[in-house]
Parts: structure tokens; C-alpha cells; sequence
């Protein structure tokens, strides 16, 4: 079976300031996994290199086998920050049909598949009545379950999620992690995470990102966090990507 990320000695920097050293690690189709890793450790960057967005400076990465450009029909992205306008009038079907727009034809109109498939992604979700909704007027746990919905409507393979629950309440963070674990296997999904202790029943492995890449079992993580190691250099599995 193909990999669904593979990072060979990748190197990354915007200027002359390594973000991502030598990293080299693979995550098989279907695995959960986390990303951790202080502010501006290079989280996010570690995803705009994955969703082709970025170029390495040197190394290789390949998301199913292509070059992340040419994979990029596989994905779905839930980004970090919502910069959406509260008033702004687009309703919940429209922000999750906006998850098409790549593949909009030239004439710029979505088909009744498209709009079938928006409803799908909605129902997913547990918004299957809100379609007509300003998205504006929707709670935050429902807005987010709504991005997710536009990042699933194209059937992806790879589900990437920026620090889904950063500026949510818990009871809407366990509401977006219920949702994320009924999609656990049918994808791949990697989710950035500020809250390991929150998500370390669902992930089953966990990338440090901290300029170098490690990658580890949960079971390993909670070691380093009860040691306080979590700041030592950690140590290094073979970058094979077996389920531990
Ligand atoms: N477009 C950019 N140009 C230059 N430096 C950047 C850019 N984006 C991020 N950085 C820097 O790269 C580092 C990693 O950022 P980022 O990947 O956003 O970290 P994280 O998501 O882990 O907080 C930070 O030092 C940040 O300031
Ligand atoms: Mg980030």
C-alpha cells in the first residue's frame, strides 16, 4: 500500500532560518495523527508543505504517492484562524459548497451533484437542517463542524485540521472530537492540537514538530510528559510508518 505522506530529508526555510530540519517520517492511509509542538515550532508550515502550498528547500515529500501539488484534489483543510466576517451573508450550504470551488468548470456553476454532495457533508457533520442558516448566526461549535463539512465535501482522502478547537469551549472541543472520531479510519487525518490531553485518546501517533520531526506512540509522549523530557531531545523511532 502506497503511503499517504511520506517525508524524505525534507528541509524547509522562508529566509535563511531552518523551520523544518531533516525531517523524515511516513503516516500510512487511515492513521489518526497528532501534531504538536510550541508557537511557531512549524506547524502550520508543516501542513502548507504537505497541501503543496510550500516548496521544500531540499528532501522529498510525497502525499500518495504524487507530488503535493498534484494531491491536492485529495485533500480537505480546516485552517487555523476563521476569518470570517460575522455579517457576512453566505449561508451554511454556500460556505460548504465553497469547498468545491477548485473544481468548479469554467462556466462557474455547481451542478445538483455538487449541491447533493454539500447537503451530504452537512449531514455528516449533524447540520443537516442548518443548510439555509447565515453562518454568521451559527454557535462556535457548529461553525466549526461546518468548516469541517466544507473540508469533507470533496471526498477526501486526507483530512487536515489547524488547531480545530483553538478558540472553542470544551464542551464544544469534546463535540468536534466526537465528530472527528466517527471519520477515523475512513481517512487519513492529521490534526494540529494545542490540547494533547484532550486529544490523546484519539490520535495514534503524535508528530513533535520543533524544526526537527519526531514521531512517536501516545504511550511515548505520556512517558516524556510525566519524565518533563518534553523539551530534551526526544528519542527518534525508525521513520517506518508501522501502527505501534
Ligand atoms: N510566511 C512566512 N514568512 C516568514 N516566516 C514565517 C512565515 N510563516 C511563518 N513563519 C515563521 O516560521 C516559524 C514557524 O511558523 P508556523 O509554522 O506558523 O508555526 P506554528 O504553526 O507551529 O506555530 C515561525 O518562526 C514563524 O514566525
Ligand atoms: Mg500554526
Amino acid at each position: 500500500m502506497k503511503e499517504a505522506i511520506k517525508f524524505d530529508h525534507v528541509n524547509f526555510a522562508y529566509q535563511e532560518a531552518p523551520i523544518i530540519a531533516d525531517a523524515s517520517f511516513t503516516v500510512v492511509p487511515g492513521e489518526f495523527v497528532g501534531i504538536i509542538g510550541p508557537n511557531g515550532g512549524g506547524k502550520t508550515t508543516l501542513l502548507r508543505l504537505i497541501m503543496g502550498f510550500l516548496a521544500p528547500s531540499s528532501g522529498l515529500i510525497q502525499v500518495y504517492g504524487a507530488t503535493p501539488s498534484h494531491a491536492q484534489k485529495h485533500l480537505g483543510y480546516v485552517p487555523q484562524t476563521i476569518r470570517f466576517d460575522k455579517q457576512f451573508p453566505i449561508s451554511v450550504l454556500e460556505l460548504v459548497l465553497g469547498g468545491l470551488l477548485s473544481r468548479l468548470p469554467w462556466y462557474g456553476f455547481f451542478s445538483k451533484q455538487d449541491v447533493e454532495k454539500a447537503r451530504q457533508s452537512l449531514e455528516t457533520v449533524g447540520l443537516a437542517d442548518m443548510e439555509k442558516r447565515p453562518f454568521g448566526t451559527l454557535s462556535g461549535g457548529q461553525a466549526q463542524r461546518a468548516l469541517i463539512a466544507r473540508a469533507l465535501v470533496g471526498d477526501p482522502e486526507l483530512l487536515l485540521l489547524d488547531e480545530p478547537t483553538a478558540n472553542v469551549d470544551t464542551r464544544v472541543e469534546m463535540e468536534v472530537y466526537e465528530l472527528l472520531k466517527r471519520l477515523q479510519g475512513k481517512m487519513t487525518i492529521l490534526m494540529v492540537t494545542h490540547n494533547l490531553n484532550a486529544a490523546i485518546g484519539l490520535v495514534e501517533r503524535v508528530l513533535c514538530v520543533q524544526k526537527q520531526i519526531t514521531i512517536l506512540s501516545p504511550k511515548q509522549v505520556c512517558e516524556h510528559f510525566t519524565l518533563g523530557l518534553y523539551h530534551a531531545p526526544l528519542i527518534k523511532l525508525p521513520s517506518s510508518g508501522a501502527k505501534p
